[in-house]
């Protein structure tokens, strides 16, 4: 049955069909009063004054804001066990290495996830999706990574995909194959060269490859050389300078990576080099919040015409948050976006990051993925701290909620 959501305030975010990069980001296309029909799935017709079919469900908005759904571009939503004790333990002032050397950290949660069986993982990211959705989430990328080992991984993508197949909104599923290592480095990204990627490769033909560049983690030569070997068949993405600028933002740009996240301790010099480059950059406030309080800094980024998404990285060990709105708050508050900015960059932009352009904007063929908030005012998004402001979500056409 056709849908007209009527008398809105709507942010159509209406623009070119590619990500917004510096100015571009403020720009939310606003009707101040309109109405939106949707029709098997798409947006039909959008502007002040919307005829619909006699058989048309009518929504009444009362003014009150109607924009996309939100895109959640970077999760580590699946994953067993929990690591509330190690959190205590932080809490307490317990040091980050004397809580990994007693089995906490990333750690703690591969030896669960290998431990959890696919169809445990699959419920658990079920449960999350769910709260994701009541929460304005109606598509949301999810990586692996804490498998670790080829079974465990593929084990990780299956439950993700199983996941997927039980919840109204799109998941994309992401092999985060250079999360972290086990023994040797440069042996262990051997391995996931030769072994790991061709059996995602035959499995998930399509799907987006990421790594982990950090000290600790994997080096600047281990990505670039898993990267070269990748890029044939998937797109790239990479988490770069969360505690350490090692030089990884100007590799990814050369291998032309669709996004560079994180970007806490990213130079002035390299932060320009991404702003100017095609590759994306995507903040994760949430981290700064849990764990150090450091945050990227966006102001540079974007008045140097950086294209920016925004992202919750909702996962047990540094960002335990499910929520875009709260991710939109803290971006204001702490990264210097403006609300508008920080809508731009949990919408179309973060859909780029995802190599979707059929969503984050309200326009004519676009899918119809809305939101209807309980405030008339967007700007109450990024002020409001940790209400739900989401009071109807609906998904491809459908009211979820
Ligand atoms: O984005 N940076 C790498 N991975 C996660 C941490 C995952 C974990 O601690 O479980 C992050 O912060």
């Amino acid at each position: 049955m056709p849908l007209l959501i009527r008398n809105a305030r709507i942010l159509t975010l209406a623009g070119p069909n590619r990500p917004r990069r510096g100015k571009e980001l403020a720009e939310l296309g606003v009707i101040p009063l309109g109405d939106v029909l949707v029709s098997e799935g798409k947006i039909t017709a959008v502007g002040p004054k919307v005829d619909a079919p006699a058989d048309a469900e009518v929504i009444e908005a009362q003014g009150r804001v109607l924009l996309p759904g939100f895109v959640d571009c970077h999760t580590h939503a699946c994953w067993a066990g929990d690591r509330l004790d190690e959190w205590q333990m932080k809490l307490r002032g317990v040091p980050y290495p004397e809580i990994l050397k007693q089995g906490g950290g990333i750690r703690s949660t591969v030896n669960a996830v290998r431990e959890a069986t696919q169809k445990q993982l699959a419920a658990s990211l079920r449960d999350r999706l769910g709260v994701m959705l009541r929460e304005g989430t109606t598509t949301v990328e999810v990586k692996s990574g804490y498998g670790l080992n080829t079974d465990a991984e593929m084990k990780m993508l299956r439950a993700i995909r199983r996941a997927a197949a039980e919840w109204p909104g799109t998941v994309v599923a992401t092999a985060l194959l250079g999360h972290a290592f086990e023994g040797d480095l440069d042996e262990y990204a051997r391995m996931v060269v030769k072994d790991m990627l061709p059996e995602v490769s035959r499995e998930f033909p399509d799907i987006t490859v990421d790594a982990y560049c950090e000290a600790g983690a994997w080096s600047v030569d281990a990505c670039v050389k898993f990267f070269e070997k990748a890029r044939k068949h998937h797109p790239i993405r990479v988490h770069a300078d969360q505690f350490n600028s090692l030089g990884m933002i100007p590799e990814a740009v050369r291998l032309h990576a669709r996004s560079v996240d994180h970007l806490e301790a990213s130079t002035k010099k390299d932060l320009i080099t991404l702003a100017q480059s095609p590759t994306l950059g995507v903040i994760l406030p949430g981290t700064g919040l849990h764990t150090d309080q450091r945050f990227m800094r966006s102001r540079l980024f974007i008045e140097q015409g950086g294209a920016l998404a925004l992202a919750t990285n909702c996962n047990p060990g540094t960002s335990p948050s499910h929520s875009l709105p709260l991710a939109i708050a803290l971006a204001v508050r702490f990264c210097g976006l403006t609300p508008a900015e920080a809508i731009v960059a949990s919408t179309v932009n973060a859909a780029a990051v995802l190599g979707l352009d059929d969503r984050g904007s309200i326009a004519v063929g676009q899918r119809a993925d809305l939101l209807l908030l309980r405030h008339k005012d967007e700007r109450q998004l990024a002020y409001e701290l940790g209400g739900n402001p989401v009071e109807l979500v609906v998904v491809g056409g459908n009211i979820v909620r």
